[in-house]
């Protein structure tokens, strides 16, 4: 039963970014609603300290440097520097672009390094790069 309305809350949402992503269609598409939707962000939340835990348990470290971690991995670039490394790469808002960097490392590649080093970790799913983006993103 869970299952049945979780599918169709799913469906719903798919139907709603098909709606926004048509382009080139100037005419509003009608969209019954029936119930409450999960409101629609582009990423999911995460919780930066379930993050924490899980770049201790993926190894980022080893590669990556990072204040909050303690870490002092220097294989890949220095994640103390990744909101301006952000800005620099233009692929969007800062949470986007971590978002992307985990689940995509290379689609897009931070210059100075290489493509193909960093393991791709679109397996954690959307949840947990989340936890690890709120975790490299929080202000502290
Ligand atoms: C084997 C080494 C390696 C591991 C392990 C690794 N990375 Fe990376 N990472 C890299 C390299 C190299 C780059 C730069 C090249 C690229 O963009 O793919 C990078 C890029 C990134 C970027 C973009 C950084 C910037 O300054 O723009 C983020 C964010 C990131 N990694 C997060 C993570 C997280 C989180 C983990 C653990 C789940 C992780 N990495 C594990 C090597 C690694």
């Amino acid at each position: 039963m869970r299952r049945a309305v979780l599918a169709a809350a799913a469906l719903a949402a798919a139907a709603g970014l098909a709606g926004c992503g048509a382009e080139g269609t100037t005419r509003p598409l009608p969209v019954a609603v029936v119930g409450t939707l999960p409101k629609a962000t582009a990423i999911t939340k995460g919780n930066p300290a379930v993050g924490k835990q899980l770049y201790a348990q993926n190894g980022c470290g080893g590669c990556h440097m990072f204040t909050p971690a303690g870490s002092n991995g220097k294989v890949g670039p220095d994640l103390d520097h990744l909101a301006a490394d952000a800005q620099k790469a233009n692929q969007g808002p800062l949470d986007q672009y971590t978002f992307e960097s985990i689940k995509n490392p290379n689609g897009y590649v931070v210059p100075g390094f290489k493509a193909g080093v960093m393991p791709d970790f679109s397996s954690l799913g959307d949840q947990k790069i989340a936890d690890l983006v709120a975790f490299l993103t929080q202000k502290s």
